[in-house]
């Protein structure tokens, strides 16, 4: 039997839930602080104050389902911390380059392409239709959302959110803990962190 936490009780979760039934794992439960609810969807959902060191303790996978780059972060350190096997799950529907590196704890979903030279970091999400393009060197905890796409040769320091349908040109850096804006298209190197909307795509 395949048995994965998945840590968090989102939406975003559930699509993680299907990416996880989709690679064999038979045993899915989510953990939250706190939780509100018993089951989500099909699956249950622990408390991780009591339960957690109950699915460390039974040898179960675990991945981060958390949105905020910051507390996806804070939560996958503290299960490397008490030795969790942290995964890295990818939909059997991504196009992945044979040489592409996909870090610790990331997340490629469905019609996600990730192209040759490419480098992801951990933690990352890399959501629904997304594309990073050839030689992109992306940081950790990056989120690139649904449809949103970058060009070749592109960087993104860690923690940074290309928000959905966002597009970033070749040859350019986005540095870390920058938030660009749905619909978004960088046209410059993004230097100083905060929010970049629109197109061109301005710091507000
Ligand atoms: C950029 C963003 C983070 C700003 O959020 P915020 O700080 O809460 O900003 P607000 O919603 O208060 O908007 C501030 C102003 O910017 C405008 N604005 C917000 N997002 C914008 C965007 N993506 N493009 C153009 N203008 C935008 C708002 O209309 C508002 O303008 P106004 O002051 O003239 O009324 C957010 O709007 C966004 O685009 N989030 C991305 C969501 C996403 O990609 N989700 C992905 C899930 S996979």
């Amino acid at each position: 039997m395949k048995r994965i936490a998945i840590m968090g009780a989102s939406g975003h979760c559930k699509v993680i839930a299907e990416i996880a039934l989709d690679n064999g794992y038979d045993d899915i439960v989510f953990v939250d602080l706190n939780p509100t609810i018993d089951m989500l969807g099909e699956y249950p959902v622990a408390d991780e104050d009591t339960d957690l060191d109950n699915f460390l303790r039974d040898g179960y996978d675990f991945i981060v389902g958390i949105g905020d780059a910051k507390i996806r972060r804070k939560v996958q350190e503290k299960l490397l911390s008490k030795g969790a096997n942290i995964v890295t799950l990818i939909h059997p529907n991504a196009t992945i380059a044979y040489d592409a590196h996909i870090g610790l704890g990331s997340v490629v979903m469905a019609g996600a392409v990730v192209n040759p030279g490419t480098k992801i970091g951990d933690g990352c999400i890399i959501n629904t239709c997304a594309s990073v393009d050839h030689d992109n060197t992306i940081g950790d905890y990056v989120h690139v959302s649904v449809g949103a796409h970058t060009a070749g040769t592109v960087a993104i320091g860690d923690n940074s959110w290309i928000g959905i349908g966002a597009v970033i040109s070749n040859n350019l850096s986005v540095c870390s803990d920058v938030t660009i804006g749905a619909g978004a298209v960088v046209v410059k190197n993004i230097i100083k962190p905060g929010t970049y909307i629109g197109v061109p795509a301005k710091n507000i």
